[in-house]
C-alpha cells in the first residue's frame, strides 16, 4: 500500500487498466465505469479517504467521486497532487467529479464555490460539477435527520436554472468538462432537458439491487445521460441518521448470497459486478484495501448470465436509503414528497 502521502507508485497487484470498461457520454467522451465514493460519513477521517484515494489510483481506479460538503477535498486533493505530480499517471487519464452543496445554489456563490473545490482538489479543471440535491437550504454538518431549516426552499424551475446557467458558464470558461445533476426526479429532469443550453450529462442517484429505480433509469439512459449509481452496496456503512427499521441490506439477499458464491466473490462486489453490466457507473466507498481492489476487478472478470442478471433484476424492493427527510421545506413534510412519487413536480 502507498503509506507515504508525498509519493506514488504503481502496485505490484495493480489491475490493468486497459481491461476496465468505460461508459460512453453523449459527446463522446469516456467515463470510467467504476469510482471511488469519497464519503468518509462521521466515522472516517479525510486523511484515512485520501490515502484510499492515492492507493487505489494505484491499483488502477481512474475515477473519484467528490463533494464539497465531504468535508475532505483539501485532504484528497494532496493524494491527487501526488499523483499526477509522480508523472506515472496524467491528468487527463483521470475522472474527477465535484458537486455543488445546497447553501450554494444562489447565482453569485455557485463559481466562488466551484473554485474553492477546485482550489482544496489542487486541480485546475474539473471532469463533471453536479447539483448535488435541487433543493436550496442549509443544514450544520453532521446534524439529524429531524434537523429543520426555516428557510429551506422546494424545487423552482425558474430558480434551478439560474444555477444551472452558472454550470453552463464554468463550461464556457474551460473549468468543467461536463455537468450533471443528482438526485433528480423525471419531472424535474423534462424541465431541465427542455430549458438546458447545455444538457446534463449525468445524473446521479441512488441504485443498488434492492432500489433500482427501473423507471428513472430508462429515462435517464434514453435521454443521453449517463446513469451515476450511489451507494451501490446498499452503504452498509451510513450513519444512524440515515437507518429506519424498513431498510433492507442487499448483500445478504439470499440470491446475491448464492451468485455472489458461485462466482467466488463478496456479495458487495456482486453489486459493484451487476450495477456495471446493468449500464450504471457505480461509486463504491471503501478504505479497506481488499473491499476496493475487488470491486474494481470484477469489472475485469467474465460477466454475469442473462439468468442472473434477470434473477438480480427481479429482487427490487424499492427501498430507498437516502431519503432526503433533512430537505423538506415545510415542517412536519413527508420526505416522500422530495421524490415527486405522483409523477408531478411537488409544490411549495
Ligand atoms: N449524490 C449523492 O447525493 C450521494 C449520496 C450518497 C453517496 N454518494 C456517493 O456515493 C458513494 C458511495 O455511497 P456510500 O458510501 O453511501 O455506500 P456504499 O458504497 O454502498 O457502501 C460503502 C460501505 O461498503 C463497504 N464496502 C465497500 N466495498 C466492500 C466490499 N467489497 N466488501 C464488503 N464491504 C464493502 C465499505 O466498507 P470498507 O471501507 O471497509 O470497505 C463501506 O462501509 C459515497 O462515498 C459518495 O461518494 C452520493
Amino acid at each position: 500500500m502507498n503509506h507515504n502521502p508525498h509519493s506514488f507508485r504503481i502496485a505490484d497487484d495493480a489491475i490493468d487498466t486497459k481491461r476496465v470498461p468505460y461508459k460512453q457520454l453523449a459527446n463522446g467522451d469516456k467515463i470510467p465505469v467504476v469510482g471511488l465514493g469519497t464519503f468518509g460519513s462521521d466515522h472516517i477521517s479525510g486523511d484515512q479517504v485520501a490515502a484510499a484515494v492515492l492507493d487505489a489510483a494505484s491499483l488502477g481506479y481512474r475515477h473519484f467521486d467528490c463533494a464539497a460538503v465531504y468535508g475532505n477535498e483539501d485532504k484528497i486533493g494532496r493524494s491527487f497532487n501526488t499523483i499526477v505530480d509522480s508523472g506515472l499517471i496524467k491528468r487527463e487519464e483521470l475522472w474527477i467529479t465535484s458537486k455543488l452543496w445546497n447553501d450554494k445554489h444562489a447565482e453569485q456563490d455557485v463559481i466562488p464555490a466551484f473554485e474553492k473545490s477546485l482550489c482544496d482538489l489542487q486541480l485546475d479543471y474539473l471532469d463533471l460539477y453536479l447539483i448535488h440535491w435541487p433543493f436550496p437550504n442549509f443544514h450544520p454538518p453532521g446534524c439529524d435527520v429531524s434537523h429543520f431549516d426555516a428557510n429551506a426552499k422546494p424545487y423552482i424551475h425558474e430558480i434551478f436554472m439560474k444555477t444551472w446557467r452558472q454550470l453552463e458558464k464554468l463550461v464556457a470558461m474551460g473549468k468543467v468538462r461536463h455537468i450533471g445533476t443528482s438526485n433528480m426526479t423525471i419531472p424535474k429532469l423534462k424541465l431541465l432537458l427542455r430549458d438546458a443550453n447545455i444538457k446534463p450529462s449525468c445524473n446521479e442517484m441512488e441504485l443498488h439491487p434492492h432500489f433500482q429505480q427501473p423507471e428513472l433509469f430508462k429515462y435517464v439512459v434514453d435521454n443521453g445521460m449517463v446513469p451515476i449509481g450511489y451507494c451501490p452496496i446498499g452503504s452498509p456503512g451510513r450513519p444512524e441518521r440515515d437507518r429506519t427499521p424498513q431498510d433492507s441490506v442487499d448483500m445478504e439477499d439470499p440470491l446475491m448470497v448464492k451468485i455472489a458464491a458461485n462466482h467466488g466473490i463478496h456479495p458487495a462486489t456482486l453489486c459493484i459486478k451487476w450495477a456495471a453490466q446493468r449500464g450504471q457507473v457505480p461509486i463504491p466507498f471503501s478504505t479497506t484495501r481488499r473491499n476496493y481492489r475487488g470491486n474494481l476487478e470484477c469489472v475485469t472478470t467474465p460477466p454475469l448470465t442473462a439468468d442472473e442478471m434477470a434473477e438480480i433484476a427481479s429482487i427490487d424492493k424499492q427501498c430507498r436509503l437516502i431519503k432526503g427527510q433533512v430537505f423538506c421545506w415545510k415542517q412536519h413534510q413527508n420526505w416522500e414528497d422530495l421524490w415527486d412519487l405522483n409523477g408531478k413536480i411537488t409544490p411549495a
